[in-house]
């Protein structure tokens, strides 16, 4: 497995875990959305903008020369504008993202590890997501205790107990 740190995120990580969203929003190898139309969709937006919020959180993975490789972090959200993997008030919803060179070597599954050992830390009992059908991560979910709760025609939202 590569060496790689991991480390809480914070506020001047906004625009890494933007480009993180991005790399989640383009999961599919066929998929290029440019930067700046993942960013204007109101759909996505949400999952950074305003960073860092006094009830968000995450991981920021660096490669050993210090740079970010990869983050994994969630933040609340309202239910008058939930996000794709919203279960109820008051349980967060996380994102991951790992930079394509450093994937399939281990960030991805220690990310989420430490964010969800991070968000039972901070109270919550639960931790939400949305994947889309057809994207590997879903495996990755499962076997870290993630289920799937409900489901539309692209998309499963899964939810991890924590406690
Ligand atoms: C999904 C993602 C975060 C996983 O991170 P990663 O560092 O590549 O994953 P890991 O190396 O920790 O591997 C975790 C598991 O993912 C699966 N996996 C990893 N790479 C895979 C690949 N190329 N094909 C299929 N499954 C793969 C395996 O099940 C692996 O478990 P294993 O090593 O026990 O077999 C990363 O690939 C990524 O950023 N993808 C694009 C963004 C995205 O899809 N984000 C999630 C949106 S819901």
């Amino acid at each position: 497995m590569t060496a790689f740190l991991l480390r809480p995120a914070v506020g001047e990580d906004a625009r890494f875990l933007a480009d993180m969203l991005v790399e989640a929003a383009n999961w599919s190898p066929g998929s290029h959305r440019p930067r700046l139309q993942v960013l204007a969709d109101p759909a996505l937006s949400p999952y950074v903008s305003g960073w860092m919020r006094p009830a968000d959180a995450g991981i920021v993975a660096e490669s050993p020369a210090g740079h970010p490789i990869g983050a994994c972090w969630f933040r609340l959200f309202d239910s008058a504008k939930p996000g794709a993997g919203f279960v109820a008030g008051g349980v967060p919803e996380l994102t991951l993202g790992v930079g394509r060179q450093w994937r399939a070597q281990g960030v991805g599954r220690e990310l989420l590890r430490g964010v969800s050992a991070m968000a039972g830390a901070a109270g919550h009992a639960r931790l939400s997501l949305s994947v889309d059908h057809g994207n590997f991560a879903h495996r990755l979910y499962v076997s870290e205790g993630f289920v799937v709760v409900s489901s539309t025609d692209h998309s499963d939202t899964m939810v991890k107990i924590l406690r």
